[in-house]
């Protein structure tokens, strides 16, 4: 029988998709869960046919440039593909895939919860409660802002932003969206196309970034835009960190303009930013967005799609490079 090909596994996976990963590849495994250095990265994958990594490793064009010529394929573990530089790897010729799809529901559910957590002031509610400092209540105590009826604001009306659009109908909220090409009228289902971002910015009472973080969405909402949105605005991004100017959402959190944050991704991760932790308005969450077992089962199942796809000479069926 020909050698199975040699997968280098850069986390821990779920139990079912390394089973799998076992019975078809001569999978390397990080049964510790160890974060690899770039140069350990490098060095594990001498003899590798394949990568499956997670958006925890950062393949920047140096260390693409350094990855061996045995490596033909980096299945990725994420829909996000912002930690690989993905010019580097078409100058290599490596193909790179991603898991769409299946994380979109998964995502929804937490930006409703960040929504709902930060429109409703959970995160100090929580506190209160586990430092036994709730002394009293008064109709003025811990008021905060509804939802329901709420003009909702979704910049990427992709696979997650649709999904969000749907879930948030449950709360009768009226959807806006600014998406780079507006979608088809049967997709739509009754959401306002905006054709800028400033222009969605103004009636977003409630605003859920869920595009890919790119050159060009960089800093998206930045000091300028923030100032745009109603006063006691909600911010909430499941999406990626690097979409936001932090300084700039800090000082409108601090003012008052924007009411309250709901976050689950930071510009630096894993940490986040003091700043933004410091703050009472803010309920936040550490980079969970597809953070169930159905969905880790099916982004570890869906990733060895890919692998299976290229190993049997056939196009992945997500590739992105
Ligand atoms: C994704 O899939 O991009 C999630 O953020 C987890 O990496």
């Amino acid at each position: 029988m020909a050698n199975k090909p040699v997968v280098l596994v850069t986390r821990k996976l779920p139990d079912a998709v390394e089973a799998r990963l076992a019975k078809d590849y001569d999978a390397l495994l990080n049964p510790s869960d160890a974060l690899y250095s770039p140069d350990e990265l490098i060095e594990r994958a001498q003899g590798s046919d394949a990568i499956l990594p997670c958006h925890t490793e950062h393949f920047t064009p140096d260390v693409v440039g350094r990855l061996p010529d045995c490596v033909k394929i980096v299945a990725n573990f994420s829909v996000g593909v912002d930690h690989c530089n993905l010019d580097a790897f078409r100058t290599r010729g490596i193909i790179v895939t991603n898991t769409p799809d299946v994380l979109s529901d998964a995502t929804a559910e937490i930006a409703i919860l960040l929504m709902l957590g930060a429109a409703r002031r959970a995160g100090e509610g929580e506190r209160m409660m586990r430092d036994g400092s709730w002394r009293d209540w008064s109709p003025a105590f811990m008021v905060g802002s509804a939802i329901t009826g709420k003009r909702l604001g979704i910049i990427g009306m992709g696979r997650v932003g649709q999904t969000v659009a749907k879930r948030a109908r449950g709360f009768d909220m009226e959807i806006h969206y600014f998406n780079r090409n507006r979608l088809a009228e049967a997709d739509e289902h009754g959401a306002i196309f905006h054709g800028s971002i400033e222009t969605l910015l103004t009636i977003s009472d409630v605003l859920s970034l869920n595009c890919p973080a790119t050159p060009e969405t960089i800093n998206l909402l930045s000091a300028e835009r923030l100032a745009l949105m109603p006063d006691g605005a909600i911010v909430v991004n499941t999406a990626r960190g690097a979409l936001v100017d932090e300084s700039a959402l800090v000082a409108a959190l601090k003012s008052g303009k924007i009411a309250a944050a709901g976050l689950d991704v930071y510009r630096t991760e894993p940490g986040g930013n003091p700043e933004i932790a410091a703050l009472p308005n803010t309920f936040l969450l550490p980079h969970i967005g597809s953070a169930n077992r159905e969905t880790r089962d099916a982004m570890g199942f869906r990733a060895l799609d890919n692998l299976d796809a290229y190993f049997a000479d056939r196009e992945p069926g997500d590739r992105v490079a």
